[in-house]
């Protein structure tokens, strides 16, 4: 039995293609996301996930975009890019944005994805790969530590209330 016999929606593994998200697939890898990355859930990346944001990706490291495609339907996603340090010979993989449909979680989805994502970042040079995502994301870090990934370092995200300063009033003012 294929583990995507065993549990959830039953999937045929070869309805599901790993491919190049292509700018069709645009808007329902926008709208996953938007079903993924929510304010009270996500806060840092809820304020990040935007049109500009996928838009931008997609015209700088389309290479770098997959999406997975279960007979038509978009069921996940993985976007990153490739950093080049200059005056370094090493080249990261960096991947911002992974997400499987909740209807389709633990079938190997993700997995499929970062292998693909990896892959594509070793033909191109990459000598290590990069993730990140918030602390409380116990889910994605365990998804992450499964795909080999550790050396965990904290990060903090801060933010500032601009709304009380004189110069946003003034612009508000002014119209
Ligand atoms: C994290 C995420 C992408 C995993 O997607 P997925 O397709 O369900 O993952 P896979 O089925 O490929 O998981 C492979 C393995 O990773 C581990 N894993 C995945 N999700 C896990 C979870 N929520 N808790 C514990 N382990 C998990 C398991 O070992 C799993 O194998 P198993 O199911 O045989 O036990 C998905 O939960 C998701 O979309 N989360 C919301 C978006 C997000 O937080 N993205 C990361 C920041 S950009």
């Amino acid at each position: 039995m294929s583990r995507s016999d065993a549990i959830g929606p039953a999937y045929d593994s070869e309805d599901l293609e790993i491919r190049e998200m292509e700018l069709e697939d645009i808007h329902r890898v926008f709208s996953l996301g938007e079903q993924l990355f929510t304010a009270d859930k996500w806060p840092s990346l809820y304020r990040t996930w935007d049109e500009y944001e996928l838009v931008g990706l997609f015209a700088s490291d389309g290479d770098f975009c997959f999406v997975a495609d279960l007979d038509g339907r978009i069921a996940g996603f993985a976007l990153g890019t490739l950093i080049e340090k200059r005056r370094s010979a090493w080249k990261y993989g960096y991947l911002l944005w992974i997400g499987t449909d909740p209807a389709f979680r633990r079938l190997g989805i993700a997995r499929r994805l970062v292998d693909r994502f990896t892959q594509q970042c070793i033909d191109e040079g990459a000598r290590m790969m990069m993730v990140d995502t918030a602390a409380e994301n116990e889910g994605a870090i365990r998804f992450f530590r499964q795909q080999g990934y550790g050396k965990a370092v904290r990060h903090v995200y801060m933010s500032r209330n601009l709304t009380n300063l004189p110069s946003y009033k003034r612009r508000r003012r002014e119209g």
